[in-house]
């Protein structure tokens, strides 16, 4: 019998990956439930609201009683701002925003728009034929795993010639960033990843291009050591939950072949299509843990200094409290203010990115691929349960 104390262990197991969403409902009942270990799994939207905005939640994992070993800093890499602090990860995240968008760089992301549409394009006209000829497609190896690295290697500057490697220490991040796994790998690839970055800085000072990479080099407005943890970060934060989006996005709209057609005559719907998606099936499920930084009172309970709380967005996404039906997928859905991106200070930084290639990818693969069916329902799942999709996505032609 599940107890609100024993939900953590069941929701984590991988038979629950396909559909983790009735399970959400039943820790509804407890909106703040404390774990067999200490932790606090907080899973209705207002609480998670609320605890998202407190300044006495932290980041930083050195705040909680049960923190796990260091990988970035077992790799020499300088902390990142994801696991920072006000003010220091303000400071950081400001300077970083300079290259990234506006006030300083309101073209980076849109004025990357052609570019992505044109790696888009080519990743479809690589296996179109072959679909429309009958063979069957996994749209996460075709498509969604390559097209966000090659989209963040653009960015960053990453020669061409090199991509391949970051598709090497994507393989081995997306097997480990599951918590439950040996790190092992996840510490190899990030220290390789530090060395190349580093090599890169290097060769962007002395000859810069227009890339965002360059122009951190060249602003000074990082630290050597933070410019490569920063560059880590970009690299990590948005590769699996891009590829994840797309995927869920794909399989969304392969279950209700009606809304496919619809997006498919009205592309000017895609952004709301986007949004809703990032509710109904986020990449990002649960938070890594924050740290009590004091005694914090929520919905009754109080969570003591240095416990872990896990916020579980995508049950706060489900929360009928918050939106109406919230069990049905509605891409004209208004007032969606969902915790795709997360929320407060940590909102995702690279959500305009995110944003713009799923809209793109999405609006590309819906066009070009006639009468795509899914060949298995529910598709394999990666056993990740904080970062959820899945590991293929068969589709054929109808
Ligand atoms: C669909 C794709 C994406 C999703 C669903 C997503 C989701 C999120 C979420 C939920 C957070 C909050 C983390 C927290 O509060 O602890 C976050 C933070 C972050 N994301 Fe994303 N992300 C995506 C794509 C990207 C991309 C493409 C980039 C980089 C270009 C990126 C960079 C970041 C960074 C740097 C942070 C940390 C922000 C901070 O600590 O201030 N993300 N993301």
């Amino acid at each position: 019998m599940t107890t609100p104390d024993t939900m953590f262990k069941r929701i984590v197991d991988d038979a629950s990956r396909p559909d983790p969403y009735p399970l959400y409902a039943e820790l509804r009942r407890t909106p703040v439930a404390r774990q067999e270990d200490g932790t606090f799994l907080v899973s209705t939207y207002h609480e998670i609201v609320a605890l998202l905005h407190d300044p006495r939640l932290s980041s930083d994992p050195h705040n909680r009683e049960d923190a796990p070993p260091d990988l970035s800093a077992e790799a020499g890499l300088a902390p990142a701002f994801i696991r920072m602090d006000p003010p220091d990860h303000d400071r950081l995240r400001a300077q970083t925003m300079r290259l990234f968008g506006p006030p300083h760089n309101p073209a980076r992301v849109y004025g990357m728009r052609d570019e992505l549409t044109r790696i888009s394009t080519g990743l479809i006209d690589g296996f179109a034929d072959r679909y429309d000829g009958g063979e069957r497609i996994d749209i996460v190896d075709e498509f969604a795993y390559p097209f966000p690295v090659t989209v963040i290697c653009a960015l960053m500057g990453v020669p061409r010639d090199d991509e391949h490697l970051f598709k090497e220490w994507a393989d081995a991040l997306i097997q480990t960033l599951d918590p439950r796994l040996d790190p092992g790998l996840q510490r190899q690839a990030m220290t390789e990843m530090g060395q190349y970055m580093a090599a890169l800085i290097g060769r962007h000072r002395q000859d810069p291009g227009d890339d965002m990479l360059s122009g951190m080099t060249a602003e000074g407005l990082l630290p050597p050591e933070t410019l490569v943890t920063t560059a880590i970060m970009l690299f990590i934060a948005g590769h699996e939950t891009t590829v994840n989006l797309i995927t869920n996005g794909m399989l969304t709209l392969l279950r209700r072949p009606e809304v496919l057609d619809r997006l498919r005559r009205e592309p000017e719907l895609m952004p709301g299509a986007v949004e809703e998606l990032l509710r109904y099936e986020p990449p990002v499920h649960m938070l890594s843990p924050r740290g009590a930084l004091a005694d914090i009172e929520v919905a009754g309970v109080t969570i003591p200094k240095g416990a872990s709380v896990v916020l579980v967005l995508a049950s706060g996404n489900r929360d009928p409290k918050r939106f109406r039906d919230p069990d049905v997928f509605d891409p004209a859905r208004e007032d969606n203010q969902h915790f795709g991106f997360g929320s407060g200070v940590h909102s995702c930084f690279g959500a305009p990115l995110a944003r713009l290639e799923t809209q793109i990818a999405l609006t590309g693969l819906i066009r070009r691929l006639r009468d795509p069916r899914l060949v298995a329902d529910p598709p394999p799942y990666r056993s990740n349960p904080r970062l959820r999709g899945p590991e293929h996505l068969f589709i054929e032609h109808g």
